[in-house]
C-alpha cells in the first residue's frame, strides 16, 4: 500500500523517481506526487488520480532539474484521494518534504501538539505531522538522519518513512517500521523504495532494511543505523529477475501476462525441490524433520486469494499429512483466543509478505510459541522475516493486483509441504506421496495446455459483459476455487459473484437462481465418483430452475454435458491437484470480462497489490 521511492545520484532525480512509481503503481493509485531537490529547494509536483495525471501535469510545469529527490504513489487511509491529500507533505518552511506509507496511529494527538506549537497543518493526513515535527527536530540538529530518528521514536504505528530536506541537499532519510523499505546499491548513486521493481532497471544489488532502522542515502554510500543511531546489521543481497520481468512483454495488461507465465511459473516452485529419486527437499524451510515430526496441529493464516490456496491445503494436509487443519482468515485470527502450542505448526501464506494482516497473526502465533512457516513470493519481505521458516514460491514479481501466479505456485508449495510432511512422519500413504510428487512435476505442462484452450472462454466472457451477478459452485477442493473465482470477477469486473458449496445450495442460495443466471460449476474428476456424480446432481437441480450452467469438467467428462450450457475443459488430474487447471480458466474469464466492461484490468478501483494496514 504507497509505494515510496527514493534516488541519490547524478541522473535527473525527476526520471528516475517518475519510472520508479510507474513501476510501483500497483501498491496504490488515489494519487502520485515528487519532491526534487533543486537550486537550494524542494520542487514539489502532485495530482489526484493515476500517474498518468502527475506525468501530464509535469509536463505543463517547468521541470525541476536535480539529482536528489523522492516520490509516492498513494492509497488513501486517513484522508480523500485528493491533490491537497496526495504526497509530499512539507514543514512550515517549505524546506523539509515528507512521504509515507503505512498509519501514524498517534498523529491525532501529535496533530494537536504542533497546533497548540503555533504549526499550521495544509492536509487532513497522518503524514504531514512528520514533516512538521522533522521542521522542530532539526533546529535541534542539523541532520536529517539524526531528526528523523528522534521523531521515530515519538511515533506509534506502522510506517516507512523517507524524507528530504533543502538545507541538506545531498541526502535523503528513509525509516522503516513494518511496513516494506528497500535500498538499492549503484555505482555512484543509490535508491530508496517499497520494492526492489523501482530501481530494478539501474541495479539489481540490494539491503534489505531491519525493523525500526533509519537509513541516510548519499551518493557515496549508505548509512543504516536503528532508531537510537547504533550502527544497524543489514542483509545484502542480489536480486534474482531482470527487468525485464516487471514489465508487460507486449500483453495488453501485466494480468494477461502472468497468467500466461503460470506454467514457467509453477515450474520454478518445483525447482530443486524433487530429488532424482523422487523424494522432496525443501531444507530452506529451516525446520528440520525432527521439529516437524512433533507437530500435531497445523494452523494456516491468509488473507483473500492467499485464503484460498490455505482452504485448498487444508485437504492436501489433512489427506497426505494427516495432521488436523485449520484455516482462518488472518484478520480474525488475533481477536480470538487460538489454542496454540509449541506442537503447533502455523502457516502463513502471502504473496507480498507485507500483508498487515497476515503479519500480525505470525507475531500472535509466536507470542504463543508456535512454530511458524511462511509461504511467500517476495524474498527478503517482512512476513518470512519474522518466521521460523520460509518456502518461496518463485513465482517472479506480479504486477497486476489481482493474484495470480502467485495463487498457482502457493498451491504447489502447499502441496509439497503436505507430501513432505507425509514423507517426513511416514503416513499410511507412502505410494500415493510419491506418486503425486511424480505428477506434481507433470504441472506445468498441464497449465500449459489449459492456456493453450482459452479463446472459447474469453468469448464466453465478453457475452457476459452485461450480466449482473455470477454464481460458483464447488465441492471439496472446487470449493475453493469457486471462491477464488468469485473473488476474481468481484475485484475485476465490479460485479456481484459468490462463491458457494455446491452441497450448501439447498440450504439457502437456491434461491438466487433465476432464468439465465450464470452459474459456473467445477466437476470434480470422475475418479472421485462420490463428490463428482453429487456435483451432477447439482448441475441438473440449478438448470431446472433455469440457471445458465458453465461448466469446468475434466477432459473425457461427457456426463456433464446434457446439462451444460458451455463446458470448459482441463486436464484430468487427480482431485487434489485439480485447482492447479481449473482456476486458470477462471482468471482468464474474470480478466475478459472485465476488460469487455472497459476496466483498468491491473488496477481494480479501491484496491492495491500489497494490503500494509490493518
Ligand atoms: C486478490 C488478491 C488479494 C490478496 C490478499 C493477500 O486477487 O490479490 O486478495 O491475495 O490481499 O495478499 P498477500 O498474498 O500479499 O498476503
Amino acid at each position: 500500500m504507497c509505494g515510496i521511492v527514493g534516488y541519490v545520484g547524478s541522473k535527473s532525480a525527476l526520471d528516475v523517481v517518475v519510472e520508479g512509481l510507474a513501476r510501483l503503481e500497483y501498491r496504490g493509485y488515489d494519487s502520485s506526487g515528487v519532491a526534487i531537490l533543486s537550486d537550494g529547494a524542494v520542487v514539489t509536483a502532485k495530482r489526484a488520480g493515476k500517474l498518468g495525471n502527475l506525468r501530464k501535469a509535469l509536463e505543463e510545469e517547468p521541470t525541476p532539474e536535480g539529482t536528489v529527490g523522492m516520490g509516492h504513489t498513494r492509497w488513501a487511509t486517513h484522508g480523500a484521494p485528493t491533490d491537497h491529500n496526495a504526497h509530499p507533505h512539507l514543514d512550515c518552511t517549505g524546506k523539509v518534504a515528507v512521504i509515507h506509507n503505512g498509519i501514524i496511529e498517534n498523529f491525532a494527538a501529535l496533530r494537536a501538539e504542533l497546533t497548540e506549537r503555533g504549526h499550521t497543518l495544509a492536509s487532513d493526513t497522518d503524514t504531514e505531522v512528520v514533516a512538521h515535527l522533522l521542521e522542530e527536530e532539526l533546529r535541534v540538529t542539523p541532520a536529517l538522519a539524526e531528526a528523523m530518528r528522534r521523531v521515530c521514536r515519538r511515533l506509534e504505528g506502522a510506517f516507512t518513512l523517507v524524507a528530504v530536506n533543502a538545507d541538506d541537499p545531498d541526502v535523503v532519510v528513509g525509516a522503516r517500521r513494518n511496513s516494506p523499505l528497500v535500498v538499492g546499491v549503484g555505482e555512484g548513486e543509490n535508491f530508496l523504495a517499497s520494492d526492489v521493481a523501482a530501481f530494478i532497471a539501474h541495479t539489481r544489488d540490494a539491503i534489505e532494511l531491519g525493523q525500526d532502522q533509519v537509513v541516510e542515502l548519499r551518493r557515496e554510500g549508505v548509512t543504516v543505523t536503528d532508531f537510537d543511531g547504533k550502527p544497524a546489521e543489514v542483509r545484502e543481497y542480489h536480486v534474482d529477475w531482470d527487468v525485464t520481468a516487471a514489465e508487460k512483454g507486449g500483453y495488453e495488461y501485466f494480468m494477461l501476462k502472468e497468467i500466461a507465465e503460470q506454467p514457467r511459473a509453477v515450474a520454478n516452485t518445483l525447482l530443486g525441490r524433487i530429488g532424482t529419486d523422487g523424494r522432496l527437499t525443501l531444507d530452506e524451510m529451516r525446520i528440520s524433520d525432527e521439529q516437524l515430526r512433533e507437530i500435531d496441529k497445523i494452523i494456516i493464516v491468509a488473507c483473500g486469494t492467499a485464503y484460498h490456496a490455505g482452504l485448498i491445503a487444508k485437504y492436501a494436509i489433512e489427506h497426505w499429512a494427516g495432521l488436523p487443519c485449520e484455516v482462518e482468515l488472518a484478520s480474525e485470527f488475533r481477536y480470538r483466543d487460538p489454542i496454540l502450542t509449541r506442537t503447533t505448526l502455523v502457516i502463513a501464506i502471502s504473496q507480498s509478505g507485507e500483508t498487515m494482516d497476515t503479519l500480525m497473526a505470525v507475531r500472535h502465533a509466536r507470542e504463543q510459541h508456535a512454530r511458524v512457516l511462511s509461504i511467500c513470493n517476495v524474498n527478503g519481505s517482512t512476513i518470512p522475516r519474522e518466521c521460523d521458516g520460509v518456502l518461496y514460491t518463485h513465482a517472479g514479481p506480479e504486477v497486476g493486483v489481482a493474484a495470480t501466479k502467485t495463487f498457482l505456485t502457493q498451491l504447489v508449495a502447499v502441496y509439497l509441504i503436505a507430501l513432505y510432511l507425509a514423507q517426513v512422519r511416514g503416513t499410511k500413504w507412502g505410494d500415493e506421496v510419491f506418486a503425486m510428487v511424480q505428477l506434481l512435476a507433470t504441472m506445468p505442462e498441464k497449465v500449459e495446455r489449459v492456456l493453450e484452450t482459452m479463446e472459447p472462454v474469453r468469448e464466453l466472457a465478453r457475452s457476459l459483459a452485461n450480466e449482473r451477478c455470477v454464481l460458483f459452485l464447488g465441492r471439496h477442493v472446487g470449493y475453493p476455487v469457486a471462491l477464488e473465482g468469485a473473488l476474481k470477477l468481484k475485484e475485476l469486473a465490479y460485479m456481484h459473484a459468490e462463491g458457494f458449496a455446491a452441497g450448501e445450495l439447498k440450504h439457502g442460495p437456491i434461491a438466487l437462481i433465476e432464468e439465465g443466471l450464470p452459474v459456473v460449476v467445477v466437476v470434480p474428476p470422475r475418479a472421485r465418483a462420490v463428490l463428482h456424480d453429487k456435483i451432477v446432481s447439482n448441475i441438473q437441480e440449478i438448470r431446472a430452475r433455469g440457471a445458465r450452467t458453465i461448466v469446468i469438467a475434466e477432459e473425457g467428462d461427457e456426463s456433464v454435458v446434457p446439462y451444460s450450457d458451455t463446458v470448459i475443459r482441463v486436464p484430468a488430474v487427480p482431485t487434489l491437484l485439480q485447482p492447479l487447471v481449473a482456476t486458470v480458466p477462471l482468471q482468464v474469464f474474470s480478466c475478459e470480462l472485465a476488460s469487455a466492461k472497459g476496466h483498468d484490468v491491473d488496477q481494480p478501483r479501491n484496491l492495491a497489490k500489497s494490503v500494509t494496514v490493518e
